[in-house]
């Protein structure tokens, strides 16, 4: 697939107004995306695991302008973003850049006024990203309206949009939102990024992973520890582009494919010592980058690092098999095999919680993909 693929033919049908809603889950990778070229092309390839309760529900109305009307004539983008009900202009950039970034791909968004309505299950202000979430939820309601326009219903020439092509393009999208929203349309393990042992992989969108996976690794639970809700001091964006120049860049993008090598065996035989070796040397990896760049800038907190060797100490002394992993933040992802949830929460509650702030997390697990809640349309 190129992208030229995901340019639609004229269009089959024509569609007044209606609403589609869509639910779309975070995603945490264990091969981490840093660093990207023009167009959210990824400078390496990542692998995340989908979870489950971290999600974005988002409902798209949408209005077919009346040609006579000023909107028409100066053919802008229309649309209007609530979060929990309210009104939300602060939103607006980031989807206009996304509106403009697709339109090739979805000529019909200058036809149409839109309303966005978006929720996420998680509080607003838990330092958790909702962009992966929050752009793929919007990026498939995007897609519902598009199969709507293009499914040709007349008998002779009935042509579906297949569930594949939908799910593709919508990872493609979503990838234009936010490179690491590709992964959270499908699970429970999906990859981004073209990596040569891995057929099908591409840097436009994300594909689910379809090696064998061990049971060890089903129904992976993953506790969210919020070690600091504000607002980061560097956004990702601005840190992928530190990567540019960076000393250590090269090595960096080499190590991930070779990361990524590394899982399929471990993630087929089940081997979590070889596995926590990777997910955490992945997550110290990103960090150091950041503490390398030029300007240079650390997203850990004093707790993350308390976190981090609580969970050392605690793997040592019950030969457990949890680890950690992090985003570009200071929150941990606390990683556990489901047949240690019951002593890995006594551990959270009594050891970690009291790191977290105002004793605030999360429990998810590993989820599968995004899925629809409602269709309407005329
Ligand atoms: C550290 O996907 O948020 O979470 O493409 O600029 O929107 P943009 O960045 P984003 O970067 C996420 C980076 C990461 C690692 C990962 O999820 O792979």
């Amino acid at each position: 697939m190129t992208e030229n693929d995901f340019i639609p033919k004229p269009y089959a049908n024509s569609v007044e107004n209606g609403r589609f809603t869509w639910s779309s889950p975070s995603n945490i990778a264990l091969v981490k995306y840093w660093g990207k070229k023009k167009d959210q092309i990824p400078e390496n390839p990542s692998i995340s695991f989908t979870l489950s309760d971290c999600k974005t529900i988002t409902t798209l109305s949408f209005l077919k302008k009346d040609l006579s009307t000023a909107l028409k004539v100066t053919n802008e983008f229309s649309f209007d973003v609530f979060l929990d009900g309210e009104k939300k202009d602060d939103f607006k950039p980031k989807i206009e850049t996304f509106f403009k970034r697709v339109e090739t791909y979805l000529p019909f968004l200058r036809n149409y006024h839109f309303k966005i309505e978006t929720t996420n299950t998680f509080p607003h202000s838990s330092g958790i990203a909702s962009s992966a979430s929050g752009m793929s939820a919007l990026a498939c309601c995007l897609m519902s309206l598009e199969k709507e326009l293009m499914d040709a219903n007349v008998a002779s020439s009935a042509v579906e949009m297949s569930h594949e092509y939908f799910i593709q393009k919508a990872s493609f999208l979503a990838r234009l939102g936010s490179g690491s929203a590709c992964r959270s349309l499908e699970g429970d393990l999906v990859v981004w990024g073209h990596h040569d042992a891995i057929e099908g992989s591409s840097d436009l969108y994300g594909t689910r992973y379809r090696f064998e996976v061990h049971k060890n690794f089903k129904n992976y639970q993953d506790t969210i520890l919020l070690v600091d809700k504000g607002e980061k001091q560097v956004s990702s964006t601005v840190g992928h582009n530190l990567m540019h120049g960076h000393p250590f860049a090269q090595q960096r993008f080499n190590q991930a494919h070779e990361n990524l090598l590394k899982l399929i065996p471990v993630l087929k035989n089940g081997d979590l010592d070889a596995f926590i070796k990777i997910v955490e040397s992945e997550a110290l990896t990103l960090h150091a980058m950041m503490m390398t760049s030029m300007p240079y800038f650390i997203l850990m907190k004093p707790n993350t690092l308390e976190i981090i060797n609580k969970i050392w100490a605690y793997r040592e002394k019950e030969n457990s098999k949890i680890c950690f992993t992090l985003d570009a933040g200071a929150n941990v992802h606390v990683l556990y095999p489901e047949n240690e949830s019951m002593q890995v929460s006594e551990f959270i509650k009594n050891e970690l919680v009291a790191y977290c702030q105002n004793g605030h997390y999360i429990c998810d697990k590993i989820g599968f993909g995004a899925s629809q809640l409602t269709i309407e349309k005329k």
